[in-house]
């Protein structure tokens, strides 16, 4: 297949999105975004904040009540939807191109991954809007009852830098399809495809102030959208640490509904009886995958004794075979990580993973170059208490634990505070089911990793979140039910 190269492009200073607009921010302050191949700044954006969020929210209310949007057919949500779907993919080389500037992320994922999965989702939630209803219900005596299930109303969205574009997909399709009307504050690591796509919402026809998107810092920008007491509902994906703070904050407020997509720790296991090749293959990327920067990475990876050998030396070689560097070459499998602040976090895991006993067997540094880059890493021998086997290291770090038999596996796979996501590799139906009942985990995938789908549930048990996004479940974060009863007389 001809592919022509896509370069870096031009990006000029990026305003906000409020009521259809393009704004300063009102302190006239603004920041930088990068490129984390180089360190370069890329452009200047709009820094929002409090007096920011509070327009927005302004805008999104007299939306949630206009006729424009309020008083709009489902069906013409879904046409909206279906459009913006459409303007993705339309542009989908100038957003991956964008995507792979903010992020760092190989072009070939941008554009095979991110931007394709986003439209997906828009288009998945399009067919949604018009099938979302009550139920009516039998009731004792003359009376007749029936739920409608109505918009929440106002919904503040913040969202992380690993898949910017897939993440506003996964916030931004359920809660239109439902008639709520939205401020999004992107990570401000990675702002740019969120105020392109907001663009592209206006140009689908999205009427002014249902989709806003105030860029900014989390303390600031975010913080104030968590505590504003006209927003109905937050939702949030990003650490563990930061879920928990906006959980505080929105009871202290207003009580707001919250739905929180938080880390993870994912045993990824790997039985003797497996297709050992196609595991180890899969093993890595399910950790390499955006450069270890995944909230479901297989980041514990749990290897049968009789196997050990073998599957590590296939993860190793393969270690060794990636291209690392230029992410818009179509050639490049590892790019950066996205910023400094990552960049030092996961050095500093691998120097701890180091000087706890586990056993470095391949990469273990940065690279000598500009960027942030670092080598493909793979710990062996490592033990359940260690630091890099409990905390999200969010990096290319991959951490191999030794077992035995099925019940020993479960219950140390199950020795995190985490619950996202699991995996189970083995021939055995009954193993592999066994495997799969007894891990606390949002996700289990038997035979595969990373098989994500926008009809699929997807969210934690325990400290990775609350909530499940994706799906027709996805749905229920959007929504309030209203019980109508009626007397009958008589
Ligand atoms: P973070 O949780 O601080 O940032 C995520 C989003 O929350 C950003 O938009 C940020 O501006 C916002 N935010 C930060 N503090 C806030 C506050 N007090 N109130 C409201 N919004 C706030 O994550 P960060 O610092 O980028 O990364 C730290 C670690 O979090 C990573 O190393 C990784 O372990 C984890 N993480 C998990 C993600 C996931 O997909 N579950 C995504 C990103 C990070
Ligand atoms: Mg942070």
């Amino acid at each position: 297949m001809a592919t022509a190269a896509i370069s870096p492009p031009q990006v000029s200073d990026q305003k906000m999105l409020i009521d259809g607009k393009w704004v300063q921010s009102a302190s006239g302050k603004t920041f930088e975004t990068l490129y984390p191949a180089t360190g370069d700044t890329i452009c200047r954006v709009a820094e929002g904040d409090t007096a920011d969020v509070d327009r927005a929210v302004q805008a999104a209310r007299r939306a949630f009540e206009s006729r424009a949007w309020g008083s709009m057919d489902a069906a013409g949500r879904g046409r909206l939807l279906y459009k913006l779907a459409d303007l993705i993919e339309a542009n989908a080389e100038e957003l991956a191109a964008l995507e792979t500037l903010d992020n760092g992320k190989p072009i070939s994922d941008s554009l095979h991954i991110d931007i394709p999965g986003a439209a997906a989702v828009y288009r998945y939630y399009a067919g949604w809007a018009d099938k979302i209803h009550g139920k009516t219900l039998p009731v004792s005596g003359p009376f007749a009852a029936y739920t409608r299930h109505e918009p929440v109303g106002v919904v503040g969205q913040i969202i992380p830098w690993n898949f910017p574009a897939l993440m506003q997909a996964w916030k931004w399709g359920p809660a239109l399809a439902c008639g709520c009307t939205i401020v999004l504050k992107p990570a401000e690591q990675t702002p740019l495809t969120a105020l392109r796509i907001g663009e592209l919402a206006m140009e689908a026809g999205f009427p002014e102030g249902v989709v806003n998107v105030v860029p900014g810092f989390g303390p600031t920008a975010g913080a104030a959208l968590v505590a504003h007491p006209d927003v109905d509902k937050v939702a949030f994906t990003g650490s563990t640490e930061v879920g928990q703070e906006i959980m505080r904050r929105a009871a202290d407020s207003n009580l707001k509904r919250v739905t929180l997509e938080l880390g993870g720790k994912s045993p990824n296991i790997i039985f003797a009886d497996a297709d050992v090749e196609r595991a180890a293959a899969f093993a890595y990327s399910a950790l390499f995958f955006n450069m270890g920067q995944c909230c479901c990475a297989g980041s514990r990876l749990f290897v049968e004794d009789s196997i050990h050998d073998e599957v590590l030396e296939a993860i190793t070689s393969r270690a060794k075979k990636q291209r690392i560097g230029d992410p818009f070459d179509r050639q490049t499998t590892q790019g950066p990580q996205v910023s400094q602040e990552q960049y030092e976090k996961i050095l500093g895991y691998i120097d701890s993973g180091k000087s706890a006993g586990a056993r470095c067997v391949t990469g273990g540094s940065k690279l000598d170059r500009a960027g942030y880059f670092i080598e493909p890493t793979v710990f062996d021998e490592v033990k359940d208490d260690m630091k890099i086997a409990q905390e999200e290291i969010f990096g290319p770090v991959l951490c191999a634990l030794r077992f035995k038999d099925v019940d020993e596996v479960i219950r140390r796979g199950n020795k995190t505070m985490y619950g996202l996501a699991a995996a189970v590799w083995t021939r055995d139906i009954e193993k592999a089911n066994r495997a799969a009942a007894g891990l606390r985990a949002g996700t289990v995938w038997i035979n595969c990793y990373d098989v994500f789908d926008a009809a699929v549930p997807f969210g934690g048990f325990k400290m990775s979140g609350l909530g499940r996004e994706l799906g027709e479940y996805g749905l229920q974060n959007y929504l309030e039910v209203k019980a109508v009863v009626t007397a009958l007389g008589g």
